[in-house]
């Protein structure tokens, strides 16, 4: 059967992994991972994939590939590890010690310790499987027990092998504004390599998630297939190597390049994780599967509540002050938002930042833009009745700013050569803990002095070229891995004092959106591009990953002959919020958004805390149909978007997906402009779970404009 292909079975391969004498059985709900230890000690992936019935039948796997392939050895192909030791030597080899499982209701952790026979050096696989979301998160500890230092060159968080007829990968490319392009293409021979080299902002060429289907494409409904994603806000690597037997090894972590790691005697390497489910039903239960873990267990406050707010960035840029400022807390209140969110402009004296040529790093208030400083702000908002956010960008400079005449020693720049900017900054060396003190110290002072501020934008908004480290002086081949250790180092210290204070992840739009930099940020920016045609693309792709309430989409002018319905109903797919001038609004305009808060915090459980279904992919017609159903199954949010349709395009029913079948539903569009009613003939009429699932609905009678959409409630009577 090709579904069962995915076993690893005893290939006979370069190496000889013999019959097993132990094997380490990982499951959950739906799927099994089988590690075998080999009589030679070695440990092997036996299988990976649906899981057995009859347990009885695990015993019968035996072999399978070195689950963690070291270098210099017999090994022939791309290594997990590769140590050289103090000697000159370059081989390892992992014998299985020992290992530990501890079970609990639905969290089960294994460690499996290896140890290299000649050498003192120490590897830990660490695994924690996540039972009801069918997720399994791995990462590797590596202990050095030599005398002397020893090099890494490679320092993989895990490797994963599979064995089938065809492997079709998934993967999100982009760059500034188009960021997460989703491209699926069949893996040939050889090693294809997704990574990144940026080294702060490193998502915006390609992202760190991908999936791969075994024996075919899958699609949302059917197929096997592994999605997987690295918890790291750095330079990552993924290799997809398929070698010469049709075998297929996909490595994750850290990006070894320019990145050589000295460890010191008992010294321990932590890679970051490697948060993977294996899908037995496409690609949409492997989104769900994320999801549901992404809320349980790993982003901050998952369970919790988000605010609405209102950016005055694409309003007023840095063009502003306190009165303008004011009458904007008016303008959110009036749409219903809960919070003013005031962005880049504030800051800067000496260099008062009216572009983004000058002040950043000097972070205190600019007196002529705001004589009465943050606090001020803070209290007219509390007055007037929403809470106040601010934007900061603490891990950049500008060469015109006076932290750049006081420090130039806490810069990441070559020290004979010419500085190169980006967006006319400089990235600070955070490796140093002086400047670890001051990047927390700027959260700090302004939580001290103003402790009403509700929310915070973290910006970053340049990735690092000729990057040199005046703090690590020889050991240069550590900056970018110190580097992101380091921003974990202030975001734990944040988080110590201010465990719950919401802070945005942005990264001059989607430069940074990764599992652990969600440990400490309730949501992120997807793209500096809010054009709502182009965000259904792109909160379409981060949405394989990424649950919406992580996803933060803003109502903006963007977009030409986009009407402000259709990018309301866009941006409420996601986390909604405002950048735009609302006293632009026309009355009904007003009308229409005020409302349209208010549906959204109605409904916004649904869409964040529910299953997604996207069921009509943007990519396959000119439309994209996605819904949202809440775990009682009681409640669905159904978002219809008409892209690029042409006159004669004859767009068919739509089925729903993960409705009770037995249940009767009642079908309502919402979110209407004010004066229109709906064109739907099946509004407000009531249907069976299974009617809708089957038969299905037609979503856009009549002609579907381009440019136009509906929302629709499903409710359980
Ligand atoms: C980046 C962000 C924007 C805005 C500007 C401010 O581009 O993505 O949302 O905050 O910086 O300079």
């Amino acid at each position: 059967m090709k579904k069962l292909l995915s076993l690893s079975l005893a290939l006979i391969f370069t190496f000889n992994l013999c019959a097993q004498t132990r094997q380490i059985l990982l499951e959950t709900k739906n799927i099994a991972l089988v590690l075998s230890v080999g009589n030679n000690q070695r440990v092997a992936q036996s299988y990976l994939g649906k899981k057995f019935s009859a347990a009885a039948d695990y015993a019968k796997l035996s072999g399978g590939r070195e689950v963690y392939l070291t270098a210099g050895m017999e090994n022939q192909f791309e290594p997990a590890i590769r140590m050289i030791h103090a000697d000159g030597n370059p081989s390892l080899e992992l014998r299985y010690v020992s290992h530990q499982s501890n079970k609990t209701d639905n969290v089960s952790t294994t460690d499996i310790v290896l140890k290299d026979p000649v050498y003192a050096s120490e590897i830990i696989l660490h695994y924690i499987t996540y039972f009801n979301e069918d997720i399994i998160k791995t990462w590797t500890e590596i202990k050095q027990g030599e005398k002397k230092p020893v090099m890494l060159t490679e320092y993989a968080s895990s490797m994963l092998h599979f064995t089938a007829d065809e492997y079709w990968l998934t993967q999100f490319h982009g760059d500034w504004a188009r960021e997460v392009n989703m491209v699926e293409e069949k893996l040939t021979n050889g090693i294809k390599t997704i990574e990144s080299k940026l080294g702060t902002r490193t998502n915006f060429y390609q992202t760190q998630t991908f999936m791969v289907s075994l024996n075919g494409r899958s699609t949302e409904t059917e197929g096997e297939l592994v999605a997987g994603s690295l918890g790291w806000t750095g330079n990552f690597q993924y290799t997809f190597e398929v070698d010469q037997r049709n075998g297929l090894r996909i490595r994750s972590g850290i990006n070894p390049f320019a990145s050589e790691y000295y460890l010191q005697p008992g010294e321990t390497f932590k890679t970051p994780e490697f948060i993977f489910t294996y899908s037995l039903n496409g690609k949409g239960q492997a989104s769900r599967n994320l999801h549901r873990w992404a809320r349980n267990y790993a982003i901050l406050d998952g369970k919790g509540q988000r605010m609405v707010l209102l950016n005055n960035w694409e309003a007023t840029h840095t063009s502003f002050n306190e009165k303008r400022l004011v009458e904007l807390f008016d303008e959110g209140k009036k749409i219903g938002a809960d919070l003013f969110l005031l962005d880049d402009g504030w800051f800067g004296n000496k260099f008062p930042r009216n572009d983004d040529k000058a002040g950043l790093g000097d972070w205190q208030e600019d007196t002529t833009k705001l004589p009465n400083g943050i606090g001020y702000l803070v209290k007219q908002a509390e007055a007037k009745g929403i809470k106040f956010g601010i934007w900061l960008e603490p891990e950049m400079v500008n060469p015109k700013s006076e932290l750049y005449e006081q420090h130039p020693e806490w810069i990441l720049k070559l020290p004979n050569r010419a500085e190169d900017y980006g967006r006319n900054q400089l990235v600070l060396d955070l490796t140093n803990p002086e400047v670890q003190d001051f990047v927390y110290s700027v959260v700090d002072h302004l939580m001290t002095k103003s402790p009403g501020v509700a929310f915070i934008k973290w910006d970053c908004n340049r990735s690092m070229t000729n990057a040199y480290s005046p703090y690590l002086k020889e050991k240069q081949s550590h900056l970018f891995i110190e580097y992101t250790r380091s921003l974990y180092k202030v975001m734990q210290r944040i988080r110590a004092k201010y465990p719950k204070l919401p802070i945005m992840l942005c990264s001059g739009g989607g430069g940074r959106a990764d599992y652990e930099a969600l440990k400490y940020f309730t949501e992120f920016w997807p793209s500096d591009n809010t054009d709502a045609l182009e965000r259904i693309y792109i909160q379409w792709g981060y949405s394989y990953f990424f649950p919406a309430l992580t996803i933060s989409a803003h109502v903006t002018s963007m977009g030409k002959n986009q009407s402000l319905k259709f990018r309301t109903d866009v941006a409420m797919m996601g986390k909604l919020g405002y950048d735009i001038r609302v006293n632009s609004f026309t009355p009904q305009e007003l009308q229409f958004s005020t409302e349209a808060v208010k549906t959204y915090k109605r409904i916004s459980d649904v869409i964040w805390k529910g299953d997604i279904y996207r069921l009509i992919s943007p990519y396959d017609e000119p439309r994209a149909v996605v819904m949202y159903v809440s775990e009682d199954k009681n409640k669905a949010v159904v978002f219809n978007y008409n892209t690029t349709t042409r006159r004669k395009d004859i767009l068919s029913k739509v089925a729903l997906q993960g409705l009770d079948a037995k249940k009767n539903y009642r079908l309502k569009e919402i979110n209407l402009f004010p004066e229109t009613k709906s064109g739907q003939p099946d509004n407000d009429k009531i249907f069976t779970g299974e009617y809708l699932m089957n038969i299905g609905l037609n979503l856009t009678p009549g002609r579907a404009l381009p440019l136009t959409s509906n929302v629709y409630e499903v409710s359980a009577e």
